[in-house]
């Protein structure tokens, strides 16, 4: 069986990682492509390094762009490679514009098409991430639910239930993997900042980055935010080019601005950290599985569980909103982690099951969410005020 991968940003890779490792595991040829939507080292090749990922067998070097042209040159470029190799399924991953791209060529190509994490709604369609989110699905034949609620989204849009294979979250499966090694890395050492006492901040939204006095607001909010605890923002290269347009950026006292980190450093920063700030869906993830608690500065998210049974609060871009939910938040960071079906390291080995043997992972007839997800004890970091 020959498999075609299709990734381009940052957290692509991360969602790739597992997949690779139980394809090839099965004797699956597994084809890469590189997309290049993110060409910056510390965006790309710094993930494929330490997430052992083979270098990519394609490399289509799109780089960035206006959406439509950034879309079409990956259809451009990709339509020969997958022309050429064959492939008996075509996968994409996540919901960046190299997803949409992929399955629109695969899909008018005639061939099947699998969309690991599959079936996310934020039902923004101010976001372009939204977009690229329903048309990948609808031209899916395989879709791949991180979670249950996953399942209700697309039977609302009429996508057929024998497509659905609720596997869990690959992002989750690459964390378990890496943690161990990101914790001995002791990255808050390193940048200076000691375990629980410091927040963690991502940014890169157009929606708060974009609009100078959005960011201005934001960044006073972190500013004033870094007169209680240390904060270390890892600038998205987006960010970092709205922060230079700024007219006296409000970045001097204790925000700490550094350039993007690699995935064990910030897996590291973030499982240490009493607080993260964010507006990408990973960390909504990621800190949920680890118990941290995390301020999503966005009206909405395609991630509710993360709400309903994570850390997440989803929070406005305003700075005294940000205050009070951040002063709420620090020191909240329980003992137990949260517990999310499915969330077990175990999605890219039921991927491969539906790929390799044909297996269905059904819902189990129950679309609802459990009301309370039972949580379990793990040894982590202690909260921000415990000696
Ligand atoms: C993209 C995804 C978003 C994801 C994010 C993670 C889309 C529509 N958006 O947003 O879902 O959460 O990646 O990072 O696909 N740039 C560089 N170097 C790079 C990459 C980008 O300088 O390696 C700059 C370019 O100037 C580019 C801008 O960042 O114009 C934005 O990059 P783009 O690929 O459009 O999307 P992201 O904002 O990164």
């Amino acid at each position: 069986m020959r498999v075609l991968s299709v990734v381009g940003a940052r957290p692509n890779f991360m969602k790739l990682a597992p997949v690779d490792r139980e394809l090839v595991r099965r004797g699956v040829e597994h084809v890469i492509v590189h997309t290049g939507q993110h060409y910056d080292p510390g965006m790309s090749d710094a993930f494929f390094e330490q997430l052992w990922i083979p270098a990519p067998d394609h490399d289509l070097g799109v780089g960035s762009g206006s959406h439509a042209q950034q879309t079409a040159a990956v259809m451009q470029r990709l339509e020969p490679v997958v022309v050429e190799v064959q492939p008996d399924l075509v996968l994409t991953y996540g919901d960046v514009n190299s997803t949409v791209a992929a399955a629109l060529v695969a899909a008018k190509l005639q061939m099947r098409v699998g969309h690991v994490e599959a079936g996310l709604r934020s039902r923004d369609w101010t976001m372009p991430e939204e977009i690229n989110r329903v048309v990948t699905d609808r031209l899916s034949d395989l879709l791949f639910l991180p979670s249950r609620d996953a399942a209700a989204n697309l039977e609302a849009e009429g996508i057929p239930a024998d497509r659905m294979h609720f596997v869990g979250n690959v992002m989750i499966d690459t964390l378990c993997w890496a943690l161990p090694q990101a914790l001995l890395l002791d990255a808050p050492a390193r940048f200076d900042v000691e375990g629980c006492r410091y927040a963690v901040v991502t940014l890169h939204r157009p929606a708060n980055v974009d609009d100078p006095a959005v960011l201005r607001e934001l960044l006073e909010a972190l500013a004033r935010l870094a007169d209680r605890v240390p904060v270390l923002f890892p600038v998205h290269p987006r960010t970092r080019a709205r922060i230079l347009e700024l007219r006296r950026p409000p970045t001097d006292r204790g925000l700490r601005l550094i350039e993007p980190v690699g995935y064990l450093d910030m897996l590291s920063l973030v499982a240490n950290a009493g607080l993260v700030v964010t507006d990408s869906g990973g960390l909504q993830e990621e800190t949920s599985f680890l118990g941290v608690p995390c301020l999503t500065v966005r009206p909405n998210t395609e991630r509710p569980i993360t709400c309903t049974h994570g850390t997440n609060r989803l929070v406005q871009p305003q700075r005294d909103a940000i205050l009070a939910a951040a002063e709420r938040a620090l020191g909240r960071r329980s003992p137990a982690r949260p517990v999310i079906e499915r969330w077990d390291g175990q999605a890219a080995a039921r991927i491969a099951q539906v790929v390799c043997d044909g297996e269905r992972f059904e819902l189990d007839g129950a679309l609802a969410a459990p009301a309370h997800a039972p949580r379990r004890a793990v040894a982590i970091p202690q909260p921000l005020g415990a000696s």
